[in-house]
């Protein structure tokens, strides 16, 4: 039905392989390839840990958990995200105070706006590298450190991706990524939090399987069947099949990169060239920011504009989306907060139109798509 999906599976036969290889192993739960799989991410983010769990959602509400977020604690975070950003803060039982992005240009959480929002109850910075753009970490870490505030990377978007030579997620005191079916690399479902702190790596493993002192793995290595549990945990383990499935895309993980990197590019030239009113976020990316390409996200002049696009996109077989609606413009939000208002966020969201972004896109489509939207643009004025 599609000429251009918003995001296709770069699986071959090495996930297959791999995959085939932990099931013939005999042990599929988190055992030796799922330490692998954490040892290998915690290399690519320069950390000393990385706590693999069963999706990104799992990650962010471990991370606040284990930092110790609680009922009456506010965290600052973006409302331009996903709602699981949110739904974690809310699910520890704190309050999420939204913060505006920095500009249309610079869709990250304003650093500024963040300060002003700052009160005594809050606890914790969550920024979130949207669309595998860092955000300003300098500012985030100076506020945090001058504040006595914890800092959560959302890294959901960001796997490789760099701010000042830097990785996203090693920048705090946990970055969360999600494998997800539509991520940069993919488990189907899967999560890692990456950090440097051994006691909040150590507080995450134990939480990450219900607090309980041995593992399965533990006993099949023949320590001993006797366990305790120390405190009320979850079941937000990861598993062997899809450790290995990590492990064949994280060796990809650079190349699929910078194939991102050359389609935005790509992307870029031909918008710019067709001096169309439209508005790049990644044509205007500081030196000291390295991006992922997660999505690609253009601005319309409005969003009549922008809905009657994506109509058009739709009826020629390319596939878009929204990144995001605010999260204060969902029900559930309303219910517990009302009279959020974040201006440069709505702007953004209202205008906002996601373009088909995965590596193995051809040349041939990203020119189709750019036609197919700068004849959009030639209809409207
Ligand atoms: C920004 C952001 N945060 C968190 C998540 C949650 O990840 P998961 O779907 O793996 O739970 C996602 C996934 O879509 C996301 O895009």
């Amino acid at each position: 039905m599609w000429k251009a999906r918003l995001s296709e599976l770069e699986f071959d036969e090495t996930e297959l392989n791999s995959a085939l290889d932990a099931i013939d192993s005999g042990w599929i739960t988190a055992g030796p390839k799922t330490q692998a799989f954490e040892e290998a991410f915690a290399r690519l983010s320069g950390t000393t840990e990385a706590v693999a769990v069963c999706n990104g959602t799992a990650a962010l509400m471990l991370a606040l958990k284990s930092l110790g977020i609680g009922s009456g604690d506010e965290v600052l975070c973006p409302s331009l995200t996903f709602v699981a950003t949110a739904a974690a803060i809310i699910h520890c039982g704190a309050t999420p105070v939204l913060v505006d992005i920095c500009s249309l240009q610079d869709p990250t959480m304003d650093p500024a706006d963040a300060e002003s929002k700052v009160t005594s109850r809050t606890k914790a910075l969550l920024p979130v590298h949207y669309a595998g753009i860092p955000a300003d970490m300098h500012a985030i870490v100076r506020l945090a450190n001058a504040r006595g505030l914890s800092i959560v990377e959302d890294a959901a978007h960001a796997p490789g991706a760099k701010f000042a030579g830097r990785a996203c997620g090693s920048w705090s005191d946990a970055g969360c990524f999600s494998f997800f079916g539509n991520k940069n690399i993919t488990t189907a479902e899967g999560g890692m939090i990456t950090t440097s702190d051994p006691e909040l790596a150590r507080r995450m493993r134990l939480l990450r399987s219900h607090g309980m002192t041995a593992n399965s793995w533990d006993r099949e290595q023949g320590r001993p069947a006797h366990y305790d549990v120390l405190e009320f945990g979850f079941n937000y383990r990861f598993d062997d099949i899809r450790a290995a499935i990590g492990l064949a895309q994280l060796a990809k993980l650079e190349k699929f990169n910078k194939r991102r990197q050359e389609i935005v590019d790509r992307y870029n030239q031909l918008f710019t060239e067709s001096e169309t009113d439209l508005i790049l976020p990644f044509a205007s990316m500081p030196k000291d920011k390295e991006p992922s390409c997660h999505i690609y996200p253009i601005l319309f002049p409005t969003s009549e504009e922008r809905d009657s696009a994506e109509k058009m996109l739709r009826e020629n077989g390319i596939q878009t989306s929204i990144h995001y609606r605010p999260i204060h413009d969902f029900k559930a939000f309303k219910e517990i907060q009302q009279n959020v208002h974040l201006p440069i966020t709505e702007a953004f969201a209202a205008r906002e139109l996601t373009l088909p972004l995965y590596p193995s896109m051809t040349d041939p489509q990203i020119d189709t798509i750019v036609s197919a939207v700068v004849q959009c643009r030639l209809r409207a004025v």
